[in-house]
Formats: structure tokens, C-alpha cells, sequence
């Protein structure tokens, strides 16, 4: 392959990347992690389906970082998930360190690589990730916006009982229960939403999507979920590493859009060869507004505990 995509952390959301990033031929990937033979025996499972799976991706594993070096795009999937009961927030002092260590050891080796951060709380992530790796703000960015965005599309087909292709949905804000689902901006078909659904079942399928990771998180009892985020974090791989420039919701650095300064949290960007080369700004409702401010003020009190902690 012409490009290289390290994932870090071979967990469930990290193995299952690699393996939609390599059977879609869209990089080989080196697949890193600190639990010996882990990344090396997945690695090598997913280097064994190629045949099958009809690819000439390659995936190596490895538990230290030269494996990595060179690389394009770099996925940071390291840290502990949510167990039943836990919040994001519960996880942001452990991940924070494990993330914090992951960047210094994998950013020098690729220095001009853009990072998709994943582990939880997301958008405190992305902060430790931008100071940790000292990368320019458009090449750090963080994915949750899309993976919201198809919890909500995907309730909002099941709901009308059409396509999920016909789908499109908006969500903003951080990645959580503060999210700001935008039924006003979301379609079907080109149709708004709200042309579509009675209110009543449109906040239905908007607390739905607030709760889609509680809903799994409930169900699995031992981890949270992992084929939709890894089906999210892929759509933003793919746009990056085509230069597709597709507008997608994702955490990024504002510094003023939407009034919010110095804070990543999930707005449309546009995503390509240069990661978020643009924010797209759009106008909001008082009410909307009110609740992405909500969101930020939600998101930078994670970020301001991580100040007073010092890692
Ligand atoms: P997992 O437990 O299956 O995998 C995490 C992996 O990270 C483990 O294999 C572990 O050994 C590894 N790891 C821990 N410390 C490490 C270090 N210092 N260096 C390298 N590897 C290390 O968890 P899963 O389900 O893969 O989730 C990973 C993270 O992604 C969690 O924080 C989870 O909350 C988050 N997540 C975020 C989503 C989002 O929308 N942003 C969606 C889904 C998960
Ligand atoms: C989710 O929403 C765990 O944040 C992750 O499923």
C-alpha cells in the first residue's frame, strides 16, 4: 500500500480498525499495543484472512513504537472503556496519562501525520493529544461526532422504516450526554426531519442517540461498543487518506467558531489530506446555541481537572 496507519492500542475499537482499514485496501497498519503478543497475534490473524478477504494490505503488531515510524494517519485507541455504571469522565485521569505516554513515544516518529484520537472522554483526549504531540491544530481531531451521527441515523431509518442510505443526521458538541443532535439539519432524502416526525418521536430518537453508548455499554456488560465507532473512525480514515474532503461531525480545535475559544469539541469539518482543513460554521437557534455552549462548558471542566492534576 502507498500509505501507513498506525493504530494504537489492539483492544476491540483498535483491532477492529485495522481490520476494516486493511480489508478496504486503504493502508498497510502497524497495530500497537502494550499487552505482550496482542497486537502481534492479531496482526497476524488479520495478515491471514488477506487471501480470503482478497487484500494485499500489510499488518504487523508490535508492543514498541518503531513499527510505527512513517506513518501517514495515527489512531489512538489506548485506554480502559466504560464498564456498567461508569461515565465517560470516570476514565479521564487514567486515559489521560496512557494517552499522554502513547503521543510522546509514537508523534516523533511520524511527525508529519495527522492523529484520530478515540479514547474516552473524547474531546479531553484530543486536548492532551495537541499539547503531548505539539502538532498543529488541524492535523489533531477526534471521532465521535460520526459515530453519534449513525446511532442517530440509524434510529431515524428504523423509525420511518426507509434506507439508512437515505439518512443524513447532525450532531455537534461533545461527545456525551450533552450532545447537541441538530433534528433541524438532519434528512432523509433531502426532507428535514422535522417534516418527517411528530416532536414526540423526534426527541425519542434524539435521548436514543444521547444514550447509545450506555445503551451498548448496558447490554455487554464488560467493554463498550465497538463496531460502529471502528466503522466511524474508518469513514474518517478513508476521507483522510483520499483527500476526500467530506464534511463530517468531529472533534475539533475551535478558537472563536461557534463563540467557543481554546476547546476541542465536535463541529462539521472538512476532512482531508491536511485533517480538518476547514470548520464549517452554521447558524444555530438561541435554544441550540444554549445547548452547545452547555456542552463546551461540560467538556472544558474535564479539561480544567486535567490542568489541576498536572499529569
Ligand atoms: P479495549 O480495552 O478493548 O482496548 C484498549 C486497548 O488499549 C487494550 O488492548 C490495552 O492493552 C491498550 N492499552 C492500554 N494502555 C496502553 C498503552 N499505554 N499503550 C498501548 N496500548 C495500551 O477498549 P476498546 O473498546 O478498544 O476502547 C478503547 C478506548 O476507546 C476506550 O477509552 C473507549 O472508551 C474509547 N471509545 C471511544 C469511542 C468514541 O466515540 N470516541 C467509541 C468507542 C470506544
Ligand atoms: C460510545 O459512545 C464508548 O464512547 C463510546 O459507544
Amino acid at each position: 500500500m502507498q500509505k501507513k496507519v498506525t493504530v494504537v492500542g489492539a483492544g476491540n475499537v483498535g483491532a477492529t480498525v485495522a481490520q476494516r482499514l486493511a480489508e478496504k485496501e486503504l493502508a498497510d497498519v502497524a497495530l500497537i499495543d502494550i499487552v505482550e503478543g496482542l497486537p502481534q497475534g492479531r496482526a497476524l490473524d488479520l495478515q491471514e484472512a488477506a487471501p480470503i478477504e482478497k487484500h494485499d494490505a500489510r499488518v504487523i503488531g508490535a508492543n514498541t513504537y518503531e513499527a510505527s515510524e512513517g506513518s501517514d494517519l495515527i489512531i489512538i485507541t489506548a485506554g480502559l472503556p466504560r464498564k456498567p455504571g461508569m461515565g465517560r469522565g470516570d476514565l479521564l485521569a487514567t486515559n489521560a496519562k496512557i494517552v499522554k505516554s502513547v503521543i510522546e513515544q509514537v508523534a516523533p516518529l511520524s511527525s508529519n501525520a495527522i492523529l484520530i484520537i478515540v479514547t474516552n472522554p473524547l474531546d479531553a483526549m484530543c486536548h492532551v493529544a495537541f499539547q503531548a504531540s505539539k502538532f498543529p491544530k488541524n492535523r489533531v481531531v477526534g471521532m465521535a461526532g460520526v459515530l453519534d451521527g449513525a446511532r442517530f441515523r440509524s434510529f431515524i431509518a428504523a423509525e420511518l422504516n426507509v434506507s439508512v442510505e437515505n439518512t443524513h443526521a447532525f450532531v455537534l458538541g461533545g461527545h456525551g450526554r450533552t450532545m447537541v443532535p441538530l433534528p433541524r439539519y438532519s434528512t432523509v432524502a433531502g426532507i428535514p426531519l422535522t417534516e418527517l416526525l411528530p416532536p414526540d418521536r423526534i426527541e425519542a430518537v434524539v435521548e436514543r442517540t444521547r444514550w447509545g453508548g450506555a445503551e451498548i455499554v448496558d447490554l455487554l456488560k464488560t467493554g463498550s461498543a465497538y463496531y460502529a465507532p471502528a466503522s466511524a473512525v474508518v469513514e474518517m480514515a478513508e476521507s483522510i487518506l483520499k483527500d476526500k474532503k467530506k464534511i463530517l461531525p468531529c472533534a475539533a480545535y475551535l478558537q472563536g467558531e461557534y463563540g467557543i475559544h481554546d476547546l476541542f469539541i465536535g463541529v462539521p469539518v472538512k476532512l482531508g489530506k491536511n485533517g480538518v482543513e476547514e470548520i464549517i460554521e452554521v447558524s444555530l437557534t438561541k435554544d441550540e446555541h444554549a445547548a452547545l455552549q452547555k456542552s463546551a462548558d461540560f467538556v472544558r471542566s474535564f479539561v480544567e481537572s486535567l490542568i489541576s492534576m498536572d499529569l
